[in-house]
């Protein structure tokens, strides 16, 4: 099979390449990239692209799949076709399934569901403690050959600093990166939403960043401790921005995310944003995530991250849940929303607001992760797989939930109209996706 890109123009931030270029796929492979015209067109298929952006395959490395263990919110085959129709040919999956996975067993079934069913390629994250549960290390060893490619206990953090320590010290001699979930449980106490003006109008109890930044700052200086490679999930304060950009300037080997909700809204979206929000709150749990939608400052704080490079990664922390967990009091919601379906078009309106450059974004949702994990993709050279996620930056559309492939509908975003979008995705050189 032998399939031409051509007319497009290839964005590549490994390569530093931001030009038109067609692109050859055979074999699974990028076989060609070449200057318009080079490539010939016989005895090929080919797909016009003129107008569009060509990347190297999106990579989402914070996605709840869910299964095994609450297949009625996702599976590995729903949420990767998520992944493939919302432009990512690569998602990493948390472990925080029933069960966890905490062995090789588990690992191994997530690859085989994946090898089975998958539209996305599926990286599993292994669990840092045995059940989550903070206390005892699981064997990095076993679930690295079984094909975990980080270890974390996200949605929970390991509240012991010694258990933390060791963990860092464990993954290290596995050369796995720790991916952090920072969060200090006897701060959050039971807060439901940002500790705040917005949270103190509602009569809803709050999250304080700080219960965020103390463990961003704990979680650095133990990695420092014990030479290890950590990775921050979803930031989402000022805080711990200037945390990690300070630990950056010192030369420690910390990477971090943030999500598209982060940059994108903040706390008033808890009251809802229709015009019934001006009358009366509506008390949105679609809004209900953790950490908690923040303030104005935290976010504009969040996306000075993005601009000047402390943030390395946008997730979407694809948090599937089912109405049985949201369509209930706000204080006893699950915290989570879902975005592989939105999180493309969300984070271009930070490319149409001037505040990031498309390779900046493209680094940032593909060659990064893929940095980061150690993965294969997240360029377009010649011998990387074939995934590719083809853009139309202006193409507007608008979010509707009954569209999506994700079984879950648990998105805050329902009706927003976006400008640009991923209109065709590439596995291993075979269209995954593509819009009509
Ligand atoms: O909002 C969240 N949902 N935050 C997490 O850390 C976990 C996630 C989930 O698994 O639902
Ligand atoms: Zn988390």
């Amino acid at each position: 099979m032998s399939l031409l890109i051509a007319g497009g123009v290839v964005v590549d931030p490994a390569q530093e390449l931001e030009e038109p270029r067609d692109l050859l796929l055979e074999d699974g492979r990028v076989a060609a990239l070449e200057l318009p015209g080079v490539i010939p067109r016989e005895g090929r298929r080919v797909i016009d692209a003129t107008g569009l952006f060509v990347c190297p395959g999106l990579i989402d490395m914070h996605v709840h799949l869910r299964e095994p263990g609450e297949e009625y919110k996702e599976t590995v085959a729903t949420g990767t076709r998520a992944a493939a129709r919302g432009g990512f040919t690569a998602v990493a999956c948390m472990p925080n399934t029933r069960p966890v996975n905490d062995q090789a067993a588990v690992t191994r079934f997530i690859l085989e569901q994946a090898a089975r069913h998958g539209s996305a390629r599926v990286w599993p994250v292994g669990a840092l403690t045995q059940g989550s549960r903070g206390e005892a290390l699981c064997e990095y060893g076993e679930l690295k050959a079984a094909g975990c490619v980080a270890l974390s206990d996200d949605g929970r953090p390991v509240m012991n600093s010694l258990v933390m320590r060791r963990a860092l010290e464990y993954a290290r001699t596995f050369d796995l990166p720790v991916i952090s979930h920072a969060e200090d449980l006897e701060l959050r106490a039971d807060g439901v939403m940002h500790e705040g003006e917005v949270a103190h109008r509602l009569g809803l109890k709050g999250i304080p960043g700080a219960a965020e930044e103390v463990m961003v700052y704990r979680d650095i200086r133990l990695a420092w401790l014990a030479g290890a490679r950590l990775h921050l999930a979803h930031l989402s304060t000022a805080g711990s921005v200037a945390i990690v950009r300070e630990a950056k300037m010192a030369g420690l080997a910390v990477t971090c995310e943030t999500a598209p909700h982060y940059f994108t809204l903040t706390d008033e979206a808890v009251a809802g944003q229709g015009p019934d929000a001006l009358v009366r709150p509506v008390f949105d749990t679609h809004a209900k995530v953790n950490p908690p939608l923040r303030s104005r400052f935290d976010r504009e704080a969040v996306i000075a991250g993005l601009a000047d490079g402390t943030i390395d990664v946008i997730a979407s922390d694809h948090a599937p849940h089912s109405v049985l967990e949201k369509e209930v009091e706000f204080a006893e919601a699950a915290f989570g929303l879902i975005g592989l379906e939105t999180s493309v078009g969300l984070s271009l309106r930070l490319v149409h607001e001037g505040v990031l450059p498309l390779s900046r974004l493209i680094a940032l949702m593909s060659t990064n992760p893929a940095r980061i994990l150690g993965l294969p993709g997240g360029t377009l050279k010649v011998g990387a797989p074939g995934d590719v996620t083809v853009i139309d930056l202006f193409r507007p559309w608008t979010v509707d939930v009954n569209l999506f492939a994700s079984k879950s509908r648990n998105c805050p975003f329902h009706g927003w109209v976006l400008k640009g979008k991923a209109v065709l995705t590439l596995r291993g050189g075979e269209v995954v996706w593509q819009e009509e």
